[in-house]
């Protein structure tokens, strides 16, 4: 059924993946035959989801396991944790990030590093530990970075950080994809738009409480559908069936990219 998007044989560590992005890629890669081990600082929460999505009846498998990617030696062991469930790594998907924020004017550098620390750090060696796993055991796998449009042009005041870090993640996807490339390994990354997923909802609030200085021409959010051309927000379905194409042999030919999937909102 899944043809050249079929990833029967593959193990995969997906970050952040007890709700949103994080949830409907490993819920996708599981259906297209991955195991996968969910990876989020919630641990309750994502072993719960796990359990789901061996419930629906997958042809893979799931399993749960906390960490903070934050801390480098967790998102290391995130590698380890999927080779001793699974027997190997052939797939990273890094999506745990936050996106709070703050103008440049008024960021503390604690703030900036915060952000910095988990979005870009934490998958920065993350996936030098999935790379480091791929080559010694001779796998072809790949990395999915999940960066943003943010990355390429800002959809909003206050998120000077968060678009420090997105840039930052599809520099290093590239300069990755140019270092694996000889060893089978692809690297690429996912400019998603606007996305409709709790961490998405909960933002909006923040902003409406407290905008970080001007009123923010916020490019997410259901108020702000408007800009976007195709006239809504993305399902974080339709974000995790772009990291099943990014996984798959049918991207076999594909390293250093950045999928933009924003309903054409950078067009605007
Ligand atoms: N939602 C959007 O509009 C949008 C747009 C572009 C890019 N993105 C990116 O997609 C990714 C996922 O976004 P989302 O909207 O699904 O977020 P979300 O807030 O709904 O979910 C994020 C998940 O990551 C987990 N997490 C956060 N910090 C963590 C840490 N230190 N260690 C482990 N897990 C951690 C959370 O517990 C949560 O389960 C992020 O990298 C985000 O920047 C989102």
């Amino acid at each position: 059924m899944w043809g050249p998007f079929d990833l029967d044989g593959h193990a995969a560590v997906v970050t952040g993946a007890a709700r949103g992005i994080g949830f409907a890629t490993a819920k996708r890669l599981a259906e297209a035959g991955s195991h996968v081990l969910l990876v989020d600082r919630d641990g309750a929460l994502v072993a719960q989801r796990a359990s789901e999505i061996v419930a629906s009846g997958v042809r893979g498998s799931a399993v749960g396991h906390a960490a903070d990617l934050a801390d480098i030696d967790a998102a290391r062991g995130t590698i380890e944790a999927c080779v001793a469930a699974f027997g190997r790594c052939t797939l990273l998907v890094n999506n745990a990030g936050i996106f709070p924020a703050a103008s440049s004017l008024s960021m503390t550098p604690e703030f900036f590093d915060r952000v910095l620390t988990l979005n870009l750090r934490g998958a920065v060696f993350a996936a030098q530990a999935a790379a480091a796993r791929m080559v010694a055991a001779g796998d072809r796998g790949s990395i999915v970075n999940i960066a943003s449009v943010d990355a390429l042009r800002p959809a909003m005041v206050g998120l000077a950080a968060y678009d420090a870090s997105k840039a930052g993640m599809v520099a290093v996807t590239k300069s990755m994809a140019l270092e694996l490339a000889p060893h089978g390994i692809r690297v690429n990354a996912i400019a998603p738009g606007g996305v409709d997923t709790e961490g998405a909802r909960a933002f909006q609030s923040e902003l409406a409480a407290a905008p970080p200085s001007a009123p923010a021409p916020a490019a997410t959010g259901a108020a702000a559908a408007s800009p976007i051309p195709m006239g809504r927000m993305a399902e974080p379905d339709e974000i995790a069936l772009a990291v099943v194409y990014l996984a798959s042999s049918a991207a076999s030919y594909v390293t250093g990219a950045t999928l933009v999937v924003d309903g054409g909102m950078l067009l605007t």
